[in-house]
């Protein structure tokens, strides 16, 4: 049987053994997708079991998608430039590192009819896939874009992979279209984000890359406000077909009964 994984810390949350099982039957393939909540110590160890082939293929998550890189013996030219990694796959006896991340953002942002061109994103937080969100933003056209972190540093980090970005002090807020939450604040429920957000004025995008719980405080209280509010379950669900594309040589479906299956999880 092959066997595929997640690697990350916590995977209680995590919806990819659902969906990759349930995709894995659907499409007849021979398979199991499991996750392993474990620590840094064992990515060694997982790699040389997918050089070995006992592993076929894995999917990398929080707090190991930039830590997994010195172990890999390729990146692709996305993975590379976002210094992110989420999906590992052996090609010509090589361990590859992949980023579908970039596109599953993309995909998401598109599949939900929101326009990025020419509009102003201000990001909040500067976690593992901040990069990657950057990028797919910095791709579908944004004309400004914003970031703010708790630790500063984090954020002056990212502007030297990304210069285009500005920092902006945690606590104060830009004009912005879209505000988007990429911090781990909302994983639990009565996580709050400091940030007054009574006087936006009209018509902006609230996003939350979590989709677990699937409306946060943050998108709550977008809601309230009369905002548009999205998760992250699309993009969670696009860079889950990309990898799963990788590892079988099949797209499989993003559709209404694969996203009622999760939303009702
Ligand atoms: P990682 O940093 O390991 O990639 P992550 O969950 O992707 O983990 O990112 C956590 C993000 O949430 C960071 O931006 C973090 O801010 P710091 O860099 O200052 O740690 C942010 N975060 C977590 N708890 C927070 C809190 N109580 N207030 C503000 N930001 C918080």
């Amino acid at each position: 049987m092959k066997k595929y994984l997640i690697l990350g810390n916590p995977l209680s949350h995590s919806l990819s053994p659902k969906l990759h099982n349930y995709w894995i039957k659907q499409n007849n393939l021979e398979g199991v997708y499991e996750a392993k909540e474990t620590n840094e110590e064992s990515i060694k160890e997982v790699i040389s079991d997918i050089k070995k082939g006992e592993i076929e293929g894995m999917n990398v998550t929080v707090p190991f998608k930039r830590k997994v890189i010195p172990y890999l013996d390729e990146l692709s030219d996305l993975a590379n430039r976002v210094q992110s990694v989420n999906t590992v796959y052996k090609k010509d006896n090589k361990i590859i590192g992949e980023n579908t991340d970039i596109e599953g953002f993309e995909l998401g942002i598109k599949y939900a009819g929101f326009e990025i061109k020419n509009k102003t994103i201000f990001i909040i937080g500067a976690g593992g896939v901040v990069p990657s969100v950057l990028l797919s933003l910095i791709n579908l056209g944004a004309s400004k874009i914003y970031l703010s972190n708790r630790t500063l540093e984090k954020a002056q980090k990212l502007k030297i992979l990304f210069p285009e970005i500005k920092i902006i002090d945690w606590g104060n807020l830009p004009d912005f279209d879209v505000i988007l939450n990429a911090t781990s604040l909302g994983l639990n429920e009565n996580d709050t984000i400091n940030l007054d957000l009574n006087n936006l004025g009209n018509n902006k995008l609230f996003y939350d890359i979590i989709y677990s719980p699937r409306q946060t405080k943050f998108l709550l209280t977008g809601k309230k406000l009369g905002h548009k509010i999205e998760n992250g379950l699309m993009m969670f669900l696009f860079q889950a077909q990309l990898s799963f594309e990788i590892w079988h040589g099949i797209k499989p479906k993003v559709d209404k009964k694969i996203v009622e299956i999760l939303e009702n999880d």
